[in-house]
C-alpha cells in the first residue's frame, strides 16, 4: 500500500523542482513551480515538522536554555538548496547579513519577528571585509499564520530578524546553498552589516547605510535534530549548462 507523504516531504520535492542553477552560479526558475513551492511554504506549520519535539531536546544545551545561542535545525539540503528552521528567544536578534546570488524564502512558523530588510542601491566604499553600502530600508513585522518572506539576489538581500514578544521560529529554505563553489571559488559566503547612518538622494529618497563587519562575537547558534517525518531525498538533474 502506498503511504501518505508528509507535507514536509512533499515541499522538500517542490523546493527540488523548483530551483535550477547554471554552473555561472545564477539561480533560475519557472514561475509556476516557484508559485507551487509558495503556497506549500505558506501552508506549513510548526506541528509540520514536529517542532516542539526538537526544541525539547534543544533546551538541554545550556546555551540555548540561557537564552545566549540562536537555534538552528537543519532538516535537509542538497548542492541546489537548503531547508533549515531558526529559533530566536525573546528580543534576541539575528544581525545584518546578505544571501549573495541567493533566493530565500522565509516563514514564520511560531510567535512573531520583526525583519528589516534591504535592498542595495550601491556602493559607497568596495572593500573585501569593509566596504560600504547604500539600501533601501524596509520594515515588516511577521508572525505565524502570515505568507512567507522572499528575497532575491536583487531586492531585499540583506536582512536583520528579531523575536518579538517571545520565543520564535522561522523556517528558512535558500538555494543555492550558502558556500557553495563554482569552479573552485566560494560563489557565497555571509557577510555581515551594521546601519551606520543615512543619506539622501538628491531625489529626496532616504537610503540606509550598510558597514560590512566580521561576525559579531555575541551570535551562535546551538544545532538541534529535525524531529518531523522522513524525507525522501530526491535527486533531479537541477544543473544546467546554460
Ligand atoms: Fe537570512
Amino acid at each position: 500500500m502506498a503511504s501518505l507523504k508528509s507535507k514536509v516531504d512533499v515541499l522538500w520535492k517542490q523546493v527540488l523542482d523548483t530551483f535550477k542553477w547554471s554552473q555561472t552560479g545564477a539561480v533560475r526558475y519557472d514561475e509556476e513551480n516557484f508559485a507551487s513551492m509558495k503556497r506549500q511554504v505558506d501552508a506549513l506549520t510548526a506541528e509540520d515538522i514536529s517542532l516542539e519535539a526538537s526544541l525539547s531536546q534543544m533546551r538541554l544545551h545550556p546555551g540555548f536554555r540561557n537564552e545566549e545561542a540562536v537555534g538552528n535545525i537543519h532538516i535537509c539540503s542538497n548542492d541546489a538548496a537548503t531547508m533549515q528552521v531558526f529559533v530566536l528567544h525573546r528580543d534576541q536578534q539575528m544581525p545584518i547579513h546578505d544571501h549573495p546570488h541567493m533566493i530565500g524564502i522565509l516563514k514564520v512558523i511560531k510567535g512573531c519577528v520583526r525583519i528589516n530588510s534591504y535592498t542595495f542601491k550601491g556602493y559607497e566604499s568596495k572593500k573585501p571585509g569593509s566596504s560600504v553600502i547604500h539600501t533601501l530600508k524596509q520594515t515588516s513585522e511577521v508572525c505565524k499564520g502570515d505568507p512567507a518572506c522572499v528575497l532575491t539576489p536583487s531586492e531585499r538581500n540583506f536582512h536583520s530578524i528579531v523575536a518579538l514578544n517571545g520565543e520564535a521560529a522561522f523556517l528558512d529554505i535558500l538555494s543555492p546553498p550558502y558556500f557553495t563553489k563554482i569552479d573552485g571559488q566560494d560563489l557565497n559566503v555571509c557577510n555581515y552589516y551594521r546601519e551606520g547612518g543615512t543619506v539622501s538622494r538628491p531625489d529626496g529618497e532616504i537610503l540606509v547605510r550598510l558597514e560590512e563587519i566580521g561576525p559579531p562575537d555575541d551570535y551562535w547558534t546551538v544545532k538541534g535534530n529535525y524531529k518531523g517525518p522522513h524525507i525522501e531525498q530526491y535527486f533531479p538533474n537541477h544543473h544546467s549548462s546554460s
